[in-house]
Order: structure tokens, then sequence, then C-alpha cells
């Protein structure tokens, strides 16, 4: 991967709310090749130092493309949603930090000694930030009634996050809708990742509950996921830099 950034980003301060749009705009990867996602780093050139790899793209390319995009001097969101017994996530973790990822996923479900261990592996590299999932927004009140969790979404989502921030974790991925929840239950010092964000002005997509990126960082995100607006527009460069307009405005 070329096109290299000229400095090393800094890390992100503890209240994890940067000033400058860039630190806080993560583009989603969402491809199935290196090249392709080349194509994208390329474009967006400096309107976004975070890119999010997924289950997609590291499935079909492996660890390379993670360490090619360290090597061009972005940071890498791995999004692998680790949940497993908490001696084998906190061996995914050490790899993930050798592999010197900025930001990474656990489902909080994995609940207390699967999180800590999956933060003490974290340590190895500083500034590593353990993010939870906690309720997935494809399921609902009645899917969690099928596996006997009772009450409403957004009271497993906040006793989720709960569990996951007194473990030692960074922050959650959150829609817009529970950033605001959270921020109001468990306050400001723990990073939200809001994904479901479109450009005002634009379609929705798949999406079913959309925000605009304005409307995100209004509700309490850190940090916004954006995929297609970006990955997709004929002018990725400029969709991000609307996109950063619009989160400063
Ligand atoms: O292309 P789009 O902007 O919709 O991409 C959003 C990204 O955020 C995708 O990688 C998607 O998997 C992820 N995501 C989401 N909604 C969630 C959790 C993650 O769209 N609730």
């Amino acid at each position: 991967m070329h096109a290299a950034l000229p400095n090393r980003i800094p890390e992100i301060g503890v209240s994890y709310r940067s000033h400058d749009p860039r630190q806080r705009l993560i583009v989603a990867l969402d491809v199935s090749t290196a090249a392709a996602a080349q194509k994208i780093v390329v474009a967006v050139g400096d309107s976004a130092f975070t890119y999010k790899v997924g289950m997609q793209l590291y499935t079909a390319e492996g660890p390379q493309v993670v360490r090619d995009l360290i090597a061009s001097g972005r940071r890498v969101f791995l999004d692998l949603k680790y949940h497993d017994i908490p001696n084998t996530v906190g061996a995914a973790v050490a790899e993930a930090a050798k592999l010197d990822v900025s930001m990474l996923t656990v489902h909080a479900a994995g609940t207390g000694k699967m999180l800590r261990t999956a933060v003490d592996a974290a340590k190895a590299r500083p500034g590593l930030m353990v993010l939870a999932v906690t309720v997935l927004t494809s399921l609902d009140s009645h899917d969690l009634e099928n596996i006997g969790v009772r009450g409403t979404v957004e009271d497993s989502v906040v006793r989720l996050a709960t569990i996951a921030l007194a473990n030692g974790c960074h922050g959650v991925v959150a829609s817009a809708r529970e950033a605001s929840t959270l921020r109001a239950e468990l306050g400001e010092m723990f990073a939200i990742v809001t994904p479901g964000v479109r450009p005002a002005g634009t379609s929705a997509g798949d999406q079913v509950r959309i925000v605009t990126p304005a409307e995100a960082i209004a509700s309490g995100a850190s940090h916004i996921v954006v995929g297609r607006p970006i990955t997709e527009a004929a002018d990725p460069a400029a969709e991000a830099r609307a996109i950063l307009g619009q989160m400063s405005g």
C-alpha cells in the first residue's frame, strides 16, 4: 500500500472526543480484496486516518491487509467482534496488538472474565482501544426474549455497556439513539463509536435508522463509522471532507 501519510497520528485523548474531526471519522472498508481497499484508501487521501477492517476483508485477505494499512501510516479498527472463552479471546487480542491495530471489538456478552482478559492483552499495545458491542442493531426485544433476555433492548444495551466499562473496556459500539442514553447513564469518559451515519441529503441504503454526522456527534458519539457514502462516492475525498465539515458544524 502506498501513499504513506507524513506523520504518525497522535493517540486520542481520554475523553476520546478530539477537536480534530479527522481523528473521529472511521471509514469502513467493506470490500473483499486488498486492491479494492487500497483504491479507497488512496482516494480518501488525508481526509481520514482510520479504517475499519471487518470480517469480510479480513477473512478474504488476512492480516497482511492490516499490516499494509498501518505501514502506510493509517490506523486500523479491527472489527472482528471477538466472543469466545477468555483464553482464546485474550490470545486473539494479543495477536491484534502485535499487528498494531488501534481499536478492536469484542462482544460485551462475553462478560467479566473474557472482557478483562481482552483488556489485559490489549495493554501490550499502548493506546489500543477495546470496544464492546452490546446488542446488535439487527436484534429486537423479541429476539432477546427468545434467548431468555427480558426487558427492553435499551435496558440490555445499558447493562452490557456497564459491564464492559466496569471491566476496563475503553468504549462501546452504539447507534446514535443508544449513544445519548449511554452518555446520560454512564458519562463522558469512554468512546462511543457510531455506525449508520449518512451525510445530510443522501440515501439510507439498507441502514434502517440513520443519522447525519452532526446528529451522531450531538448524540455523544466520539467516533463515527461511514462506509458506502465514502467508499462508493465518485470522489471519496470530497465526500469525506463534506462529512468532516458536517461533524464540525
Ligand atoms: O456502508 P455503511 O456506512 O452502512 O457501513 C457501516 C459499517 O458499520 C458497516 O461495516 C457495518 O457492518 C457497520 N455496522 C452497522 N450497524 C451496526 C453495527 C455495525 O452498520 N449496528
